[in-house]
């Protein structure tokens, strides 16, 4: 196996013993991360004006869908992608919505389906996991071909836990780099807030930042 494999390999035996578990983060029950995705929208609203939709949305690390199911009516379609089997399983249990598809993939993997001329990608509290597990390169390259597979005009919509922590993958100063990452690739930011709330008795902070390939 050459490293790479090795390190694919871990990944996925890691996230889906987690989901194998039940839901380690409880993203369909908690009240602060119903209150982030809440806020997630609202940025995605003020963008699209009323009664507009975004056309092909994709969802990279969607998990059992808990966000998948939200952003579904404001989008024509969403692919939400996951690397753990267990975690798409709920997610398709769960989920209604005719214009919603999930996929298994590593999604750093997955260069096909990045490539969609996605019209939103939304990528949220999944890189920490990316640069923990890969070489900075892959990551930097991750986010090239995001900005590569969105179309001109086309958004991302990038919210990451920054504060609040002990958790070394969730520093202020890597979380903002990854944004920062982004936005040398091309993507120019329209939107970035601090959201704030708590969760199991912890103030936490997450940087929510939704941005543009320029047209
Ligand atoms: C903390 S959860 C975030 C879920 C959701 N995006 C949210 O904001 O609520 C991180 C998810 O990323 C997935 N993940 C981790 N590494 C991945 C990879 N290389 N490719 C695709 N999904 C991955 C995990 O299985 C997990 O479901």
């Amino acid at each position: 196996m050459t490293d790479r494999q090795t390190t694919d390999a871990q990944a996925r035996t890691y996230f889906e013993q987690l989901w194998r578990d039940g839901d380690h983060w409880d993203l369909d029950a908690d009240p602060y991360e119903h209150a982030k995705y809440d806020a997630q929208l609202a940025l995605l609203d003020a963008d699209r004006g009323p009664g507009r939709r975004y056309g092909r949305a994709l969802e990279i690390g969607c998990a059992a869908g808990a966000f998948t199911r939200r952003l579904a009516p404001r989008c024509e379609r969403v692919v939400g992608v996951d690397i753990a089997q267990p975690a798409i399983a709920r997610a398709r249990e769960r989920t209604t919505a005719a214009n919603v598809e999930y996929e298994v993939a590593n999604v750093m993997n997955w260069q096909q389906g990045l490539a969609g001329d996605w019209d939103l990608v939304v990528f949220a509290e999944t890189i920490c996991y990316l640069g923990w597990l890969y070489p900075f390169f892959d990551v930097a390259w991750l986010a090239h071909c995001i900005y590569e597979g969105t179309r001109p005009g086309g958004r991302l919509l990038l919210a990451n836990t920054c504060g609040g922590t002990d958790d070394y993958l969730l520093k202020p100063w890597i979380i903002r780099t990854y944004h920062d990452l982004f936005r040398n690739t091309g993507f120019v930011t329209l939107q970035e807030t601090m959201f704030r709330g708590v969760k199991n008795g912890v103030e936490i902070e997450a940087l929510l930042t939704l941005a543009e390939r320029p047209a």
